[in-house]
Formats: C-alpha cells, structure tokens, sequence
C-alpha cells in the first residue's frame, strides 16, 4: 500500500480493533480527544510501564511520584506559563478559520515538497525559524503574504496581524466564580516535580545528581489539533526531571541525549526513524534543546524534548513562594539551587509511533494461486497487549477444558485471550489485526502426546511444542 494511505487506513483499524475511538463518538466527537478501547489502554500502559521501569527501576538515582493535575495558580505564574506558554496565531479574515502559525508554514513547505520544490521548502522553513526566533511577527506576516500562502477553507490570503494566543485551559475552584479561584489545568507534568523537589530530596535522601520521574495527563488548548493522537487537547506525559550540580548541565544534557535514543530503539524503533532536532527558538526556561523526531506516516515529528532548563524552574518558585529550595553538596561544602535535565515524551505520541511501524497490509498467492491478504500489527512482543492466543480446534471433546486449564497456568504471568469460535484460519487473522504475537492450538493430537501448535504471528510459521512448555517460552519471547 502507498506510504499516503497508510495513515487514514491505520485510523480506522484502530477504530475497528478495539484501540482509539474518538471521545464521545455518539455526539460526533470532541476535536482533538481520543479514548483509548480496550487494547490501546494495554498498550499505552505497557509503555508507560515500560518507561517507568526504566527510569525508576533501572537507575538507582530515579524514584518516581505522582502529583496532582491541580496546582496552586501561582505555580503558572513563577514557571512562565501564564506570560510565556502561547503560540503566534493567524487568522484568515473570509474564513474566520485560524492557524499556528508555524503549522501554516509547514503544511505550504510540505507542499512545495510534493511538487519536488525542495530547495524553496527549505529556504522557507530556515527563513520562519530565524524569524520565529525573535518573535519578528511583522516578518513573518510577510513571509505568509510573499509566498503567497492561503487559508485550505477560504482560499485566500486575507490574513489578520499575528497575535499570541495562550494555550492553557482553565477552570474554577468552589463555588464564587472570582479571579482568585481560576485554577489551569496543569500544560505540562513537570511542575508538579519542581515544586516537591525538596519533599522528595529530603525524604529519599538523594544526593545531586538524582532524578524524579512521572507519568500523568496534561491539557493543552491547542488551536490547531490534527493528525490522529499526535497533537491532542487532552494527552499524557512521560518526564523526568534530573537535578545536577551547576555547570554540569551540558555533561548530562548529552548523556540523557544518548540515552533517550537509545531507549527508543530498545522499544523496537529502528535508528533510520529517528534523528535529533536542535532547537534554534529556545523555550522561555532552556539553555540548550533538542528533539527527537520520528518519521510518523505524514512526515517528521518530535516524539521527545530534551531541555536544559537550567535553575530556572526552581529560582522562580523560590521567588514565589519565598521558600528556599536550595541544595546543600557536601561534597563541595556549597548550597546551590541545582540545574536541571529534563526528558520529556508524549505517551500518545510514543503510542502511535508503535502502531505506525506495526501496521502492515500484506498480500500473497497460495499454492493454489488464489490471493491470501492479512492485516497485522507488528507490535513488539513486549508491549502488545495480548500475549498469547488459546484457541481449541474444536468446541468438543474436552478440547476446551485443556484450554481453559493453560490460560490458568499462563494467565498468571501475562495477558492471554481465548477464543473457541469461528475457524482457526479466521481466528488468527483477528489475532494478527490486534498485534497478538502468538497463537497456541490444542488439537486431538494435544489429548494423545500434550503437545500444541505454536504460530508465530510476524512469520505465520508453526511449530509442534509440548503443552507444560507453553508459559516458558512466551515469557522468555516476551521479556
Ligand atoms: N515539560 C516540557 C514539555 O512539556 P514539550 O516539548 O512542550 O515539553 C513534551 O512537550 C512532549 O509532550 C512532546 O515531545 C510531545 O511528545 C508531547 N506533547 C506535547 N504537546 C502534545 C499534544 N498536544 N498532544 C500530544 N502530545 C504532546
């Protein structure tokens, strides 16, 4: 199947199996916020799990918490968000429709690409960066107008003056609608570490560097929300905030560079995927940024942030609050406030990530010559959500109770499924639509000798193997 098409059709696979439904489809859905069905919410949590495991588990200065959503409005204030955390927006005068910006931008470089204009595309891209940088709004304005770029509804170049444009949500506190009581809901989860950075310090007993890690829900009013689950309103982080001793940053900004690469591929994303992307517009709180980017099916995206975000965070709330949040390094006989080494990735994002590299249309001529096609999801082992299939031949003679009795066994160790109705064949093509990695059979051979086909889902192979090993070897495939 062409490249293009790939992407609407994994849409509504993912529709159709069970992964990503749009919210509240009855009412036609809400722009830009997704539901996860039952085998995207097990996907999305092997992830996170995952993640989690590697940055709490697996080094021993990382532990892991879980803040509220909620935060004192004065968080918002001190970490720049209420003055900083907004976006150049343009508004196309006949359409009323309105644009990012930089996305207006992009999507007419991307065409310029489709037309093998590639030069003009960069020229174009490197002009709005260098002016995105320092905010030259009237230029960029120009650049729109000289290049001629319209409105996709209106067609066309009527466009207003380009006004910032904040994209925090917010809501009330109690019941009296005053100024005071406006909560946000939180843009990113990284507060939440920031202002607990001495009630974890103190209670772990850590010494710089160290880390604090977690995952949770974050809410961005994004004005342009498109592609699927890359850009939502409602979406879900995966950060972890590394404190180290002033002067060191750059040391651990291009370990944790390394580090996040390689992590991406340990999930089963090849290095031809992904590429670093240097910030050359730096956010309000960075000294150094950089990207990583995945080639999603519309092109390249960042997947994860890496920021050095100096001691902005922590001075800032140390203004605020008028609460010290200082280091003492007894080391160096020194209190400093510590510099901080952020990784920041889209759990969504790292979700479709997976399902675009596993999708597959696949098409072959059996023996006879008749055609034979399959959709399959190529998840990696270890993070689909079913692990095993359990399918009796037969709904009869005890076939069934064997069954039963193997996913007892292994139902302990991972997520099995059974299944007992319609043919085998059709059986593992649904399994192969859901990304389930292997199929086990129990025939009447099974009640003669205990042994049970195995099928392999990326492959389709087969193999005969003893009943009582079945656990073992999916637990040794699956870690
Ligand atoms: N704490 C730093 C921070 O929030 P960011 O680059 O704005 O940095 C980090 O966001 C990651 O969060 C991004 O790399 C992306 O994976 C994810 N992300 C950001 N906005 C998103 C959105 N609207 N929908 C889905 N994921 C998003």
């Amino acid at each position: 199947m062409a490249e293009a098409n790939i992407f609407p059709a994994l849409i509504a696979h993912c529709k159709e199996y069970g992964y990503i439904f749009p919210s509240s489809e009855i009412y036609d859905g809400l722009s830009a916020v997704y539901d996860y069905g039952q085998n995207g919410a097990q996907l999305k949590k092997n992830i996170r799990d995952y993640w989690w495991k590697s940055m709490t588990q697996l080094n021993e200065n990382i532990v892991g918490i879980d803040t509220a959503i909620f935060m004192h409005p004065t968080t918002w204030k001190a970490s720049g968000h209420v003055d900083s955390f907004s976006d150049p927006m343009i508004d196309n005068k006949d359409s009323n429709k309105r644009y990012r910006v930089d996305h207006l931008i992009e999507n007419f470089s991307d065409e310029l690409r489709a037309m093998s204009r590639e030069k003009e595309a960069d020229e174009l891209i490197a002009s709005m960066e260098s002016l995105l940088a320092i905010d030259d709004f009237d230029g960029l304005k120009k650049l729109i107008e000289n290049n001629k770029i319209k409105c996709s509804v209106s067609g066309t170049c009527n466009w207003t003056d380009i006004r910032q444009f904040n994209l925090m949500f917010s809501t009330e506190m109690g019941s009296v609608s005053e100024e005071a009581n406006i909560i946000y809901l939180r843009p990113e989860t990284a507060q939440g570490i920031f202002v607990n950075f001495l009630n974890v310090q103190k209670t772990s007993r850590m010494k710089i560097p160290f880390g604090i890690a977690q995952t949770g829900k974050a809410f961005r009013n994004e004005i342009v929300a498109r592609q699927f689950i890359f850009r939502m309103r409602e979406f879900e982080q995966m950060e972890m905030q590394f404190f180290v001793r002033p002067g060191t940053q750059m040391e651990w900004y291009n370990f944790w560079k390394a580090e996040r690469l390689k992590w991406h591929q340990s999930i089963g994303i090849p290095a031809n995927k992904l590429r670093f992307h240097d910030h050359t517009k730096l956010a309000h709180y960075a000294d150094a940024a950089v990207d990583i980017e995945f080639e999603f099916p519309f092109g390249w995206k960042e997947l994860e942030g890496i920021h050095s975000r100096t001691d902005y965070d922590l001075s800032r709330h140390q203004e605020f609050s008028k609460k010290k949040l200082q280091y003492f390094d007894n080391e160096i006989n020194k209190n400093y406030i510590p510099y901080v080494v952020e990784t920041s990735v889209g759990l969504d994002r790292l979700v479709l990530t997976i399902l675009s590299l596993a999708y597959e249309e696949q098409r072959w001529n059996k023996e006879d010559g008749s055609e034979d096609s399959r959709v399959v999801l190529k998840i990696p082992a270890k993070l689909a959500p079913y692990k095993l299939a359990i399918l009796p031949l037969v709904k009869k003679d005890g076939l069934p109770e064997i069954a039963k009795q193997l996913m007892d066994e292994c139902k302990q160790g991972f997520h099995t499924f059974y299944e007992e109705k319609d043919s085998i064949g059709k059986r593992y093509r649904r399994m192969d639509a859901i990304g389930t990695p292997f199929c086990v059979t129990i025939d009447h051979q099974t009640k003669e000798d205990n042994t049970v086909t195995i099928r392999y889902r990326d492959t389709m192979t087969q193999e005969r193997i003893a009943l009582s090993d079945v656990r073992k070897i999916v637990s040794e495939k699956i870690n």
